[in-house]
């Protein structure tokens, strides 16, 4: 399974892997996130960091709520665990020196998307691998919201946000944009760093 993700983030600078958390998995980290939206613990996302810092609904209209490893639930710690192990698989096998995670979930309601963007910032380029894992229930092509990747002088490649599906990219090269969907779209985000 990390085989094939380290080969393609090699090969083509993106991965994707259906089934990479396990279904019980990804329905209770899904209902971890409707009880924090219902408990209004999701905030507006915002883009820029620092002083930039800013919620522009016309860019990103999605709600998230920061993973804190130290109040983490089963479920999460679960989740962490995962990732961890990916990160020290990454770093045995392609030289990236991947340092920590910070991961957050996200709530886009239907209609929100994230138009087109990178992920690393102009003044912290930490931010190395982009990693995503899908919360949604038999999410069809009909329904919209793919993660749209923009490759360098290749096609754009759209990626459905079915439940426990993990979609990464190298967060400084790769372009991509969320679009609208028609129902509501679920999202564990995360990107591991260097230091
Ligand atoms: C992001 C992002 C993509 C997705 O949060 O920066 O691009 O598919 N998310 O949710
Ligand atoms: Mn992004």
């Amino acid at each position: 399974m990390t085989a094939w993700i380290i080969d393609n983030l090699a090969g083509q600078g993106w991965a994707v892997m259906p089934d990479f958390l396990p279904p019980t998995l990804v329905n209770q980290l899904s209902l971890e996130i409707e009880t924090l939206h219902l408990s209004g613990k999701l905030v507006a996302a915002g883009t820029g960091q620092g002083q930039g810092r800013e919620i522009r609904k016309e860019i990103r209209g999605d709600g998230i709520c920061w993973i804190d490893a130290s109040h983490a639930t089963a479920a999460q710690l679960d989740y962490l665990c995962i990732m961890e192990s990916l990160r020290l698989d990454i770093n045995r096998q392609l030289q990236l020196g991947l340092f920590d995670l910070e991961a957050h979930f996200a709530r886009y309601p239907a209609g929100a998307f994230y138009k087109k963007h990178l992920d690393t910032f102009h003044s912290d380029t930490r931010r190395t691998l982009s990693v995503i894992c899908y919360l949604n229930e038999d999410w069809r092509a009909e329904d919209g919201g793919q993660l749209r990747l923009y490759p360098d002088n290749q096609p754009a490649v759209d990626i459905l946000p079915e439940g426990g599906t993990l979609a990464c990219f190298i967060s400084s090269i790769m372009p991509h944009e969320v679009l609208p969907a028609t129902r509501t779209r679920l999202s564990l985000t995360g990107w591991f760093r260097q230091r």
